[in-house]
């Protein structure tokens, strides 16, 4: 029993993973249900196959493993994982722990945390999809701090680096690890969303071809708008169809998948009263992007608004200033999600540490997440819109916001979430809201009261029976 740890699913991540592992000198066993998938693992690792110890069962696998032993379970999210759990307990000891590595709901993992009995459980959050594991992901740890420390040195020797610090943080006790990838995810969603809308606007009401879109994105990549998704954007947006010479993003049916993630974030956030408005409309409009034939009748009975922008209405600045509020409002609701989860859950999350684990390896990573881990870091309390640097860059850009929403909402070009984030924008500059009326309506139909501006008596209003 050599391996210093374990790797259960040779799927794409995982199979990335163990290679990460082992070419960072760890000495790796690894199992896959379907024997073959083994063996074909096996075959391709090359010069790393002396650091891997491939075995084909499940007994083999937990013997190839120095005790205390530390096993990564790659496998889908949900009863896999737990079927995983089942089957290895009979066979581990005392002090043994069980690494869950996948897109796990965090609720899954606080149960799993409360259910290892005399085993250790971390529930781990992995962003960077295939490239990332293979040669440094993003990793956010949840579960006992002392089961962390016993493999930080792997998950950090195997993580992203950002100026040389790894990108490997514990985040907290139980589902810790897996809500902060949650809300990456949340955040991921918001961001593509709100590409694709600035995407919407370059096609159907400039007309601009995607190779004009690809150059675009290519230009906002060298400034504030700097990441990771507007670099690929630029990428697919310059693609060409191998089989027909056409633009590849003009042969892609346009319906979104969605695996889930970015719908428990919403759902949560919903429950904890934490308003992330960019994250629901991105999730929404995934939604609607899949109702292929109803968009369709919808056009042929409404007929397709007519999207084409007059000429000199807007201007790419415009939009790449929309991008860059819109970017802002989304990671102030998404560090708001945090802080309320945090409070709630009593997991003291670390707000600064969490933005600086987002700048290297994961999908969502940006120079921005940089300034953003600065800002928190002076104030993580406030609203991440009110830290100064981001409060300048907001007095500057929320106009191109408001233009884009205003002309794509005159001109018929959807823009759910650039829309919701101007609301929230402007919904939290507004120091007298339109409350007042809600709890007028709700004290009137149901006598729930009110609270008074003016310290007067009464918190019931003059109507009827309940005044
Ligand atoms: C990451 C991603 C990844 C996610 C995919 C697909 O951080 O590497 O968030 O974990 O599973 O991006 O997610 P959807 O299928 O929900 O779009």
């Amino acid at each position: 029993s050599t391996a210093e740890i374990g790797l259960i699913g040779l799927g794409t991540m995982g199979a990335a993973l163990a290679l990460n592992i082992a070419e960072k000198g760890f000495d790796i066993a690894v199992w896959n249900r379907t024997g073959s998938v083994t063996k074909e693992f096996a075959a391709g690792a090359g010069d790393l196959a002396d650091k891997i110890t491939a075995t084909d069962s499940l007994e083999d696998l937990v013997n190839a493993i120095a005790k205390p032993r530390s096993i990564i379970l790659m496998v889908p999210a949900g009863k896999p994982v737990d079927d995983q759990i089942a089957a290895l307990r009979p066979l581990l000891d005392k002090g043994d722990m069980i690494i869950d590595a996948g897109n796990a709901n965090f609720h899954d993992t606080n149960r799993r945390d409360a259910d290892t009995g005399d085993l250790a459980f971390l529930g781990m959050g992995v962003s960077g999809g295939e490239d990332g594991a293979r040669h440094g992901p993003s990793i956010m740890g949840g579960g006992p701090k002392s089961a962390w420390d016993r493999v930080s040195h792997i998950m950090e020797a195997i993580s992203a680096k950002h100026e040389g610090i790894p990108c490997a943080t514990w985040m907290g006790e139980a589902g810790a690890g897996h809500f902060v990838k949650a809300v990456h995810n949340g955040i991921e969603y918001a961001d593509m969303q709100m590409i694709a809308e600035v995407y919407g606007v370059m096609r159907d009401g400039m007309g601009k071809t995607p190779a004009e879109i690809a150059a675009v994105f290519d230009r906002w990549n060298e400034g504030p708008l700097q990441s990771y998704l507007t670099e690929i954007s630029a990428k697919v947006s310059a693609a060409v169809d191998p089989a027909t010479g056409t633009p590849m993003l003009d042969v892609i049916l346009d319906a979104a998948g969605q695996k889930g993630t970015g719908r428990w974030t919403v759902i949560e956030a919903q429950h904890l009263a934490a308003p992330v408005p960019a994250m629901e409309a991105a999730v929404m409009a995934r939604n609607l992007s899949s109702r292929v034939a109803e968009r369709a009748a919808g056009e042929a009975l409404f007929s397709a608004a007519p999207r084409m922008l007059p000429e000199g209405v807007m201007n790419i600045d415009e939009l790449e200033n929309a991008l860059i509020a819109g970017k802002i409002v989304c990671y102030a609701q998404g560090f708001g999600l945090i802080s309320a989860a945090s409070d709630e859950f009593g997991w003291k999350l670390p707000l600064p540490e969490i933005a600086k684990v987002w700048r290297a390896g994961c999908i969502i990573r940006s120079t921005m997440l940089n300034d953003m881990a600065e800002a928190l870091a002076e104030d993580g309390s406030r609203n991440l819109m009110h830290a100064p640097y981001f409060a300048e860059l907001l007095k500057d850009s929320h106009w191109g916001l408001r233009a884009t929403v205003a002309e794509a909402a005159r001109y018929g070009l959807p823009a759910p979430a650039l829309a919701s984030g101007l609301a929230y924008f402007d919904m939290m500059r507004t120091g007298r809201s339109t409350a007042n009326m809600i709890q007028a309506q709700r004290d009137f139909f149901g006598a729930h009261g009110f609270d008074r501006i003016d310290g007067h008596d009464g918190h019931h209003g003059p109507w009827g029976s309940h005044g």
